[in-house]
């Protein structure tokens, strides 16, 4: 079965309105294509996810990917790629809106490097961990992690996204797919209990995560075979070659911490994603980072490179400086009723705390707005509000070179964790920005208290 793309832009066209422009495909899975779309309101691009409802012959599985689809879109964390909406459009498309990621995904990674840094590897692995951990702890399984489903964002920064929703799509257009004995979905990624078509729980992805780092490590996954059967037979029954006779230089301990995930049996593997995420930085302490690849850093090498010019870097800096638009909102206590208004109605402030200070740039990031008050630190989009305590949280600025020179801000939080806040800056938005954010924030890393508190606007 192929997808009809054509008629499927066609009818997602007219399911979103005038409002959005369906734009290329960014890519096609078995039963769903993802568009490119821009949102002309708030003019960013969105990704939007759609299974054409053709192929779904029984309304009662759609509802069902419907729900599951929903309960993902609950899901706030840094490491799970945001949903923004869950729509359908007269029995003929069923789509789900959600933030773009404009680097690669992980099998593209796979595809290009073969296999990666240790570092990338293990940095990939934790902060997937962290993704599932915090879905596992609000009672959703992923059930389909495998390298498509692990995406990049243009700073490096890792994101997961198909929670559940992947095996929810695939049932609800199973009746074309599986004719006897076929296999929906790649067997390669499967846990024991999957393949046997056991009830299945947290524990499964923790062994699919398992799959993904071996391969990440060594290039090729534990089990491959000529047929789908003969994989999922492996994937129940067969010992993984030792990781350390494909790769010698990966250190033992995080070669137990793959052999310990990939165990066969759900009580022998980590039991929480937790637990994996502690040992992978145990292991290998730089997996505690975020930034994935390296190209930020390049960039950010330029900048630097180009501040070792002195006197023509700062009359650059000042050009840049006048000629870009100067933020939407950069307001200080005592804020104006019109900005104090936005504050309240955005439920961006715990009662009894104090705004010291707004931001919100101009352009593509516009709808987000920082707020830092006398306690803590906010976040506020239209899908909700991030807070943290605001003695645990530090500024960092990066450069990135998509679309021209533009900047990310980024909120980093104990224990490594960090939070980008905005991801195209002008210059005068990070000179506005780092001059009062310099003042109002500690210079110090943060201290061991556990991340920030998440509420919903809505
Ligand atoms: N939010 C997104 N932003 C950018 N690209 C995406 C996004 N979601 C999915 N994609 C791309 O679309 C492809 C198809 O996705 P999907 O239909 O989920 O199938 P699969 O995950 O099996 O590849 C992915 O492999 C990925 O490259
Ligand atoms: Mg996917």
């Amino acid at each position: 079965m192929s997808l009809d793309l054509i008629t499927l832009r066609r009818r997602l066209q007219k399911a979103l309105g005038k409002k959005f422009t369906v734009g290329n495909v960014l890519g096609e899975g078995g039963f769903a294509a993802v568009f490119r779309v821009r949102d002309d309101t708030l003019g960013h691009d969105v990704a939007v996810k759609v299974l054409d409802l053709g192929l779904t012959p029984s309304p009662g599985l759609a509802e069902r990917f419907v729900r599951e689809a929903r309960t993902s879109a609950g899901l706030e964390h840094p490491h799970i790629v945001p949903i923004y909406k869950v729509g359908g459009y007269k029995n003929e498309v069923l789509y789900i809106v959600m933030r773009c990621l404009d680097g690669p995904s992980l099998r593209q990674m796979l595809e290009q490097q073969h296999r990666l840094s240790l570092r990338d590897a293990s940095r990939i692995a934790r902060q997937v961990a962290d993704a599932l951990g915090h879905a596992h702890r609000n009672g959703i399984v992923h059930r389909d992690v495998k390298p498509d489903n692990i995406l990049l964002d243009e700073t490096g920064h890792v994101l997961v996204t198909d929670f559940g929703i992947a095996k929810a799509a695939q049932e609800a257009s199973a009746s074309q797919l599986t004719t006897e004995g076929m296999v929906v979905g790649t067997p390669h990624y499967m846990s024991p209990e999957q393949a046997t078509g056991e009830q299945v729980d947290a524990r499964s992805d923790i062994y699919s995560l398992g799959v993904v780092l071996y391969q990440m490590l060594a290039g090729v996954p534990p089990f491959d075979g000529e047929s789908a059967q003969s994989v999922l037979m492996k994937q129940a029954t067969a010992t993984a070659e030792p990781i350390r006779h494909l790769r010698s230089e990966i250190p033992a301990t995080l070669a137990a911490v793959v052999d310990r995930a990939l165990a066969k049996d759900p009580a022998e593997r980590f039991q929480t994603a937790e637990e994996l995420s502690r040992a992978l930085v145990e292991a290998l302490p730089t997996a505690a980072h975020d930034t994935v690849g390296g190209r930020a850093s390049l960039a950010a090498g330029a900048i630097r490179a180009l501040a070792g010019l002195g006197v023509v870097t700062g009359v650059v800096l000042v050009m840049l400086t006048i000629l870009s638009r100067p933020p939407r909102v950069s307001a200080l206590a005592p804020l104006p009723d019109s900005v104090a208004d936005v504050i309240r109605s955005l439920s961006a402030l715990t009662p009894g705390d104090r705004a010291l200070y707004v931001f919100s740039p101009h352009g593509p990031d516009d709808t987000t707005v920082l707020v830092v008050a006398r306690r803590s630190i906010a976040v506020a989009t239209p899908h909700g509000v991030r807070a943290y305590p605001r003695d645990d949280v530090q500024a960092q600025y990066g450069a990135t070179m998509r679309a021209g020179l533009s900047f990310r801000m980024v909120l980093a939080l104990p224990r490594a964790r960090r939070d980008t806040v905005f991801y195209q800056l002008s210059f005068r938005d990070v000179y506005e920005l780092a001059r009062r954010l310099g003042k109002l924030l500690p210079n110090a890393g943060g201290g061991g208290r556990t991340g920030g508190s998440t509420r919903r606007t809505d």
